[in-house]
């Protein structure tokens, strides 16, 4: 979603350092970006459009400033043009603001700004913030203070980012929306990801909800929205900017694609004893019940764990966060788990607040440290995959999987399989995953059916989550009509719509009932001479109903899912680049969707 970077300090660098950031945030997902430089007066540039786009505008322009703020727009309110694009200005043109997240009123803003002579040049809601300190300053108010007065009146969520004219500072304001400051020597930068600074230091400050920042070349200050000072704490991050570079591979999503070894490594490790005989993680053992809540990836991942749980014995059940939201279910010792890669998604923090509103114990699964969802919920599990760029998830959805096990080992046990053999699975996975990453034939098969008409994924048990999965990787990246279903579901309607241009991916691992059951489901589509691409580890036969297989080696069952998934993550990524999709960056989406 939007983007915001902030600098002071960087003197002639200013420039190139807003557009490095930009760049760097580019994985979020925008239509359109901007920058704005505060000297004595403002200098704005901004295009709808890619980046390049800007670095295009601004190449024959001089920009100058000691400080700036930039943004990566990705549309709510109004469709992405040059002149919805942030950062806006007021009516002098001597404040220039960036905001992520929605201001909810807005409207009632604009009609009393409009009635009080206030001329507005976008559809924006952001436009109001500008116009509003502008207002302040002209009834006497300082900038710094102009700023915040210009806060007080909205509602909703925000990360703003404010420049004004003859200022050598940024101001900046969290209330549900991301912000971070980074800390160096003669330079602080604000935004809303660290990837957008963390070339210049890795060192980092996350702002909490209520909080305002100044932020100066010598250093910033942190108070509440009412100017009383808060104690912060510098964070240093765990990761090198080349952990967020392509590293000679075509796209970020194959890198990491690829990186799912090393990230299941570093989720398992000190996690899982040399014996095999336990796990010990960081978390409260004592689980009666337990809801997930989650969206996209995350809760085809919440899907996986609940069932882990479940054979066990322990009530567990996954819901969809925005679903949950709105209609809580009863909630009775449960531990409410949030699954987020990001541990910024709106729908999900608010489902762990009602959650908690109720009482609930809340534990975030995430991948992003220091996250609001790591800092809001009473217990953090931290899937510890490395920095993910691409917008499409793939080793966090595997690294979700890992520590999810994790999770249900070190509270409820291995429920129907034995302790060690779940261990040894996991243990073997990442040379599991590099087995598959090494033999595939993804491509092959992606080249023979990527012109067909839809694609179908089945799957029971463990396997179900995957075909979700699966499906939704290859139509977020490929823009194909793709559906995932439980294998048993396919014949209660979807069957209508297989043909022999409907490849049907069967996700069979093991050879138990699910295996059977789904062989049976395999072969209703093959009466309907649909292609039969079977996900397999060979236990069972149903390689002789198959066109294709794509192999996984032989393992318990809980892992030949992540194996399973790993192949269907690269027959989307080869479907998407045959059709020469912008894979890292697909079209409307965002890698953290901070609005609901
Ligand atoms: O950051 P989260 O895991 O909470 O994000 C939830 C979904 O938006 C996300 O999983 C999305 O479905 C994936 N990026 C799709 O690949």
């Amino acid at each position: 979603m939007c983007g915001i970077i902030g600098c002071a300090g960087r003197g002639d660098a200013t420039l190139d350092t807003l557009l490095t950031g930009l760049g760097n945030l580019e994985y979020r997902g925008y239509d359109s970006a901007g920058v704005a430089l505060a000297n004595e007066s403002l200098d704005v540039a901004k295009k709808s459009g890619e980046l390049d786009a800007l670095r295009e505008a601004v190449a024959d322009r001089t920009l100058h400033g000691s400080v700036g703020v930039g943004h990566t727009r990705w549309s709510t309110h109004g469709p992405p043009t040059d002149a919805n694009a942030h950062p806006h200005q007021d009516c002098t043109g001597d404040v220039a603001v960036v905001h992520n997240g929605i201001i909810e009123n807005y409207q009632q803003l604009r009609d009393e700004l409009a009635a009080d002579g206030h001329e507005f040049r976008s559809d924006t809601d952001t436009e109001v913030v500008p116009h509003l300190v502008e207002a302040a300053l002209a009834d006497g108010a300082d900038p710094e203070a102009a700023v915040r007065q210009a806060l007080a009146r909205l509602e909703g969520s925000y990360a703003v980012a404010v420049v004004v004219a003859g200022v050598d500072a940024v101001f900046a304001a969290r209330q549900d929306s991301p912000l971070v400051l980074g800390v160096a020597d003669g330079a602080t930068y604000l935004a809303s990801d660290v990837p957008a600074f963390r070339e210049y230091t890795d060192r980092v400050v996350y702002l909490e909800d209520g909080e305002f920042a100044r932020v100066e070349a010598g250093g910033f200050e942190v108070t509440d929205f009412e100017g009383n000072a808060r104690e912060v704490t510098v964070d240093t991050v765990d990761w090198d900017p080349e952990d967020t570079g392509k590293s000679g591979y075509d796209h970020f999503m194959l890198k990491e694609i690829h990186e799912q070894p090393r990230a299941l490594r570093q989720c398992l490790q000190g996690r899982v004893d040399e014996l095999g005989a336990d796990v010990s993680l960081e978390v409260d053992p004592d689980v009666d019940r337990v809801q997930f809540v989650a969206c996209g990836t995350s809760y085809h991942a919440a899907l996986y764990a609940a069932r882990l749980f479940r054979s066990a014995g322990v009530p567990a059940q996954a819901f969809l966060a925005h679903e949950y939201a709105l209609d809580v279910p009863p909630i009775e010792d449960d531990l409410v788990v949030g699954v987020s890669q990001s541990g910024e998604t709106a729908d999900t923090l608010a489902a762990l607040r009602e959650a908690r509103r109720r009482g609930a114990r809340t534990l975030a699964c995430t991948n992003v440290v220091g996250s609001t969802m790591a800092r809001e919920c009473d217990e953090t599990l931290y899937i510890r995959s490395g920095p993910e760029i691409g917008v499409a998830a793939s080793k966090t959805f595997s690294a979700q999987l890992a520590a999810l096990n994790l999770l249900a080992l070190s509270t409820v046990g291995p429920g129907d399989e034995q302790m060690r053999e779940v261990i040894a699975a996991l243990r073997d996975l990442p040379g599991d995953v590099q087995a598959v990453l090494d033999d595939t034939n993804a491509a092959e098969v992606a080249r023979e059916y990527v012109d067909s008409d839809g694609f179908f994924f089945i799957g029971r048990g463990a396997n179900f989550p995957v075909a979700l999965e699966g499906a939704l990787k290859l139509k977020e990246i490929s823009y194909a009509h793709a559906e995932g279903f439980a294998a048993g579901e396919l014949k209660h309607g979807t069957l209508a719509l297989v043909t022999e241009d409907t490849p049907v991916f069967a996700v069979v691992t093991g050879d138990g009932e699910a295996a059977r059951k789904t062989i049976g489901n395999v072969k209703e589509v093959e009466a309907r001479d649909a292609p039969v691409v079977a996900v397999t580890d060979g236990e069972s036969d149903v390689g002789r109903y198959a066109d294709h297989v794509l192999e996984v080696p032989a393992t318990n069952q809980r892992t030949a899912a992540v194996l399973a998934n790993v192949q269907l993550q690269l027959v989307a990524y080869h479907v998407a680049n045959e059709l020469g999709r912008p894979i890292d960056k697909p079209r409307n989406l965002a890698k953290s969707v901070t609005v609901e």
